[in-house]
């Protein structure tokens, strides 16, 4: 009698099993043909502007910062800025003129679309966004339409329709649609990536990348709370920019791989409800967003990427950066370290030892990243983006390679198709999450031309080569 109810139960399973079972185990998200006398932007250039006149939309925290630096930008000249808040406006004003700057012509604020009139602003060469993420997307559209180049904050688009959108209208317009990730440009990353493009590490074939960011002393610093609003609004990785963005480089995504499948799994909100509450200062019990959110996706060339979003705990900040080999290893957080197969004679092992590795740490690790100086780092301009600064100087850099770049005509570091695969994992992430952490789908944005470029590389003026 047992036994038949143990078989009976087994045959129930399997059956609700087998009428459950979608016909492929994969989540697919609509990928929309592209239209008709549209091509793709690999390698896209436009003429270049001797002076890059800019608008900067969103002067709070980042923007205001932006404002800073981008007036120390050779060749870069600000012209318009707009905020919601009219303050915000005469604040980066008075910035302008601290900096010895004209001030700028165009000033927009008070409605939620004065940002209209700075697109169509007739000077303006680029727009540069740095408001809420909500804003983002009808900000670069509009600013497109009216025939300006964008530069988004991270992340650039919020959902799969944003991000085609994005693409379509960058596909379109010929217009530059850029993604301001700043991480690619941190010095252990550019180093690291110069190792593993001249073999140092073998083939790699697994990279991680995080954004582990406690942020308590922030929650209540950003405009209409809008950052928390958002996560407690959205499960899934909100904010994967910072961590996919270097490694993607590593990988050559879109130039030689492709990011194919992605499966996610993230905590309860245990924080994120607390921190809710404490804000409005009466219980909140719905918080979407997981407090440990990690994402693991495959290539095209069978290679693996682990991402993980943590804003709500106290781990130590991270944004991981591990890059594994064939050969070799290298680790920028929690601790920085590389780690290189050393060839020994057979009869030389021993047994006793864990590894055999040659670890760099330290004044070795610094020895060994001399002889991999990033082609764009010249000492002088390392010495320069440190000294004025943006997260230790890599804020410096974006800036500066994306106005050189629009002013000698080149294809800038990053295209929309960098903005759409590592923006992707947001919306991709809350799919996988809803379906119980199915593997989704991650397209191919550029679609069909993925294995088109061969390898990441910075553009650089004659001369320069
Ligand atoms: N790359 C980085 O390291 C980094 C660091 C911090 C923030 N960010 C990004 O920068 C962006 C801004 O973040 P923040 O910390 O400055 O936020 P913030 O809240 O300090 O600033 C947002 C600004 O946008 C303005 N704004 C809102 N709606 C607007 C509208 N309709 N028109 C014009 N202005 C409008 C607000 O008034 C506010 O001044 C976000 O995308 C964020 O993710 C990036």
């Amino acid at each position: 009698m047992k036994h038949t109810l143990l078989l009976f139960c087994t045959a129930l399973v399997l059956l609700m099993a087998g009428c459950s079972k979608p016909a492929e185990n994969i989540i697919r998200t609509p990928v929309p043909a592209r239209p008709a006398g549209q091509t793709d932007v690999l390698g896209l250039t436009a003429e270049p502007i001797e002076t890059v006149h800019i608008g900067v939309v969103g002067l709070g925290m980042r923007g205001s910062d932006a404002v800073e630096r981008l007036t120390q930008i050779p060749g870069a000249e600000i012209v318009a800025l707009c905020d919601l808040l009219p303050d915000r406006v005469e604040s980066s004003q008075a910035t302008l003129a601290k900096r010895g700057k004209p001030a700028a012509a165009g000033s927009y604020s008070g409605t939620q679309e004065s940002w209209r009139g700075l697109c169509e602003q007739p000077d303006v060469d680029l727009v540069y966004i740095c408001t809420d993420w909500l804003n983002h997307y009808p900000i670069a559209m509009y600013a497109m339409e009216c025939g300006k180049h964008v530069a988004i904050e991270v992340p650039a688009a919020l959902d799969m329709d944003e991000i085609w959108g994005l693409i379509n209208q960058s596909e379109k317009t010929r217009m530059h649609c850029m993604m301001l990730e700043n991480c690619i440009y941190d010095f252990f990353e550019m180093t690291t990536l110069e190792m593993a493009q001249r073999g140092i590490f073998g083939e790699v074939i697994h990279v991680e990348g995080a954004y582990c960011h406690n942020l308590d002393p922030f929650w209540d610093e950003y405009w209409d709370n809008w950052r928390l609003d958002y996560n407690q609004k959205h499960r899934g990785d909100v904010y994967p920019t910072h961590g996919i963005g270097p490694v993607c480089q590593v990988l050559n995504i879109h130039r030689g791989d492709r990011m194919t499948t992605l499966v996610s799994m993230d905590t309860k909100s245990f924080n994120g409800a607390k921190i809710a509450s404490n804000h409005e200062g009466k219980p909140v019990t719905e918080f979407a967003n997981g407090d440990e959110t990690s994402t693991l996706i495959r290539t095209e060339k069978g290679k693996t990427l682990l991402i993980e979003h943590d804003v709500m705990t106290p781990r130590p900040y991270s944004r991981m950066y591990q890059v594994v080999g064939t050969d070799g290893y290298a680790s920028k957080y929690p601790v920085s370290q590389y780690c290189l197969r050393v060839d020994k004679p057979a009869e030389k092992v021993d047994a006793r030892h864990i590894s055999d590795e040659k670890i760099y740490s330290g004044d070795e690790l610094k020895e060994l990243q001399a002889g991999y100086r990033n082609v764009i780092l010249t000492p002088e301009f390392e010495a320069l983006a440190k000294s004025v600064g943006g997260h230790g100087g890599m804020d410096f850099i974006m800036d500066y390679r994306l106005v050189y770049c629009l002013r000698n005509g080149l294809p800038l570091d990053m295209d929309v198709y960098d903005l759409a695969e590592w923006c992707c994992v947001a919306p991709l992430s809350r799919v996988s999450l809803e379906n119980g952490s199915m593997p989704v789908e991650v397209p191919d944005f550029t679609r069909g031309a993925w294995n088109k470029v061969d390898g990441f590389h910075y553009a650089l003026a004659e001369g320069e080569k």
